[in-house]
């Protein structure tokens, strides 16, 4: 069997990522993935922020006053959003700047940034790690996207949690006629 459709056939989300995470030149392949998505008018809507070791804590920090501010907020829950970021020992926030285009319009942008944090999950798993992609309230939030100088028009697409899996999940099995309709 091909090894590509393989790997794309097989890949899993992972959410519980212990260390190791990808080592420099690892993260360098992963993202030389992430720069070959689809990209109409190859406006390179795309920014990668890396957030690991002590950052990881700092950003817990601006998630739990996130949800400190978000009113009535249980300690408990503050508590979780803090932690968030230490789910995994690495995470790439994935970031949409939408250019104004005549052709192109947001929407395409974001799929482009999109095709780009699934190139690096596909990545990630080729090199035998493991990865998963959320959002959540945490994407939305202007002390979120402040920290990472997103701008008023930006988005944030992910936070790709990445590390090496402490299990693997299996993979369901969807029934494609369901999904794909053939027409000749
Ligand atoms: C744009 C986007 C946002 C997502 N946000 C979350 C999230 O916040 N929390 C979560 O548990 N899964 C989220 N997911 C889904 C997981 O990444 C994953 O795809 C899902 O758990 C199914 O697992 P699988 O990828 O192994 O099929 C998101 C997926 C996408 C494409």
């Amino acid at each position: 069997m091909n090894p590509v459709i393989k790997l794309i056939q097989n890949r899993v989300s992972c959410p519980r990522l212990t260390q190791p995470a990808p080592s420099e030149g690892e993260l360098t392949e992963i993202f030389s993935c992430a720069m070959r998505a689809p990209d109409h008018a190859r406006l390179r809507p795309w920014r990668y922020h890396v957030v690991q070791g002590q950052a990881r804590e700092a950003l817990g920090e601006v998630f739990a006053q996130v949800a400190r501010e978000g009113g009535e907020c249980s300690e408990a829950k503050i508590d979780k959003c803090r932690n968030m970021p230490l789910r995994s020992p690495l995470m790439v926030v994935a970031v949409c700047e939408p250019q104004t285009n005549s052709k192109v319009p947001e929407i395409e942008q974001l799929l482009a940034v999109g095709a780009g944090v699934q190139n690096m999950q596909l990545a990630i798993s080729s090199l035998g790690y493991g990865s998963v992609w959320r959002t959540g309230e945490m994407a939305h939030a202007p002390l979120v996207k402040d920290a990472f100088n997103v701008s008023d028009q930006g988005h944030i697409v992910a936070f790709l949690y990445i590390g090496t899996p402490e299990k693997v999940p299996n993979k369901p099995e969807l029934e494609m006629a369901k999904y794909v309709k053939l027409w000749n």
